[in-house]
């Protein structure tokens, strides 16, 4: 059985403010009342709280795009777990490729702040990825396994409540989306892997795919077994577009 498609937007560092609220009322005219599919739209920090105001009475949850592992504390120009809850948030993005990239974020930072996203009852989206040079090198499945298995055990002690997210640094705004073997074979070898964890781990934990989702690739990523939504930079920014990768989703009750 296909399990429940999270179609997810991250915003990156686009649509604050006003642009934001904009974006957010044409969402939820246009895909704001399925009841199939988890929809999610990650603005930046500034924007969360008009965001959620748009999204009340929608079934759009709002995720935000990072947070630090630490409840409070003097961390200028950091963002809590209950901070975000306060404003509406229920999923955070944790360990982007451009997180780990041009801010430090390592594997052990990635494990911290999901286990405290899960501490405050918020949904993790993580994200692992390998680069071209990776890829070329023949080492994406050593590398992917190697960043899932930093957070994997965290992850699996609340099964199926966060999602992971396959996102080949080399389709990141590139146009250049994995062939939808690429992808697969990525998905099934991270449900295998899920599986060291128990039966129910692997069934339940929905694996998400990034890199140049657009809406004419959507549906046949997301009719792979185990392709079981999509994390969507670019094409999220425009509301015709996020909504129709949306209704390229799989229905589940
Ligand atoms: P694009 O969809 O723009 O390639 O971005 C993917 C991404 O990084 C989503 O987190």
């Amino acid at each position: 059985m296909k399990r429940r498609a999270v179609i997810a937007g991250n915003w990156k560092m686009y649509k604050g403010g006003a642009l934001g609220v904009e974006l957010a009322q044409k969402l939820v005219v246009a895909c704001g009342d399925l009841a199939t599919v988890d929809v999610v739209v990650a603005p930046p920090f500034t924007a969360l709280a008009a965001v959620a105001h748009e999204l009340q009475g929608s079934r759009i949850d709002l995720g935000a795009q990072n947070l630090h592992p630490a409840a409070e504390g003097a961390f200028t120009g950091e963002v809590s777990a209950p901070m975000l809850l306060e404003s509406g948030v229920r999923w955070v993005i944790i360990g982007h490729s451009e997180r780990r990239q041009l801010f430090g974020e390592t594997d052990d930072s990635v494990r911290d702040k999901v286990r405290a996203a899960l501490e405050h009852g918020l949904r993790p989206i993580v994200c692992l990825g390998e680069t071209l040079a990776e890829r070329e090198a023949g080492r994406t499945l050593e590398v992917v396994h190697r960043q899932f298995d930093a957070f994997a055990a965290t992850l699996a002690s609340k099964p199926g409540f966060g999602v992971v997210a396959y996102e080949p640094v080399w389709a990141i705004g590139t146009g250049k989306v994995a062939s939808v073997e690429q992808a697969e074979e990525v998905h099934s070898a991270l449900r295998a892997r899920l599986a060291n964890h128990g039966p129910e781990v692997a069934e339940r934990t929905r694996i998400l795919y990034g890199g140049s989702v657009k809406p004419d690739n959507a549906a046949a990523l997301l009719d792979q077994p185990n392709i079981d939504g999509a994390l969507v930079g670019g094409a999220s920014l425009d509301a015709e577009s996020f909504c129709r990768i949306v209704a390229a989703a799989p229905s589940a009750a």
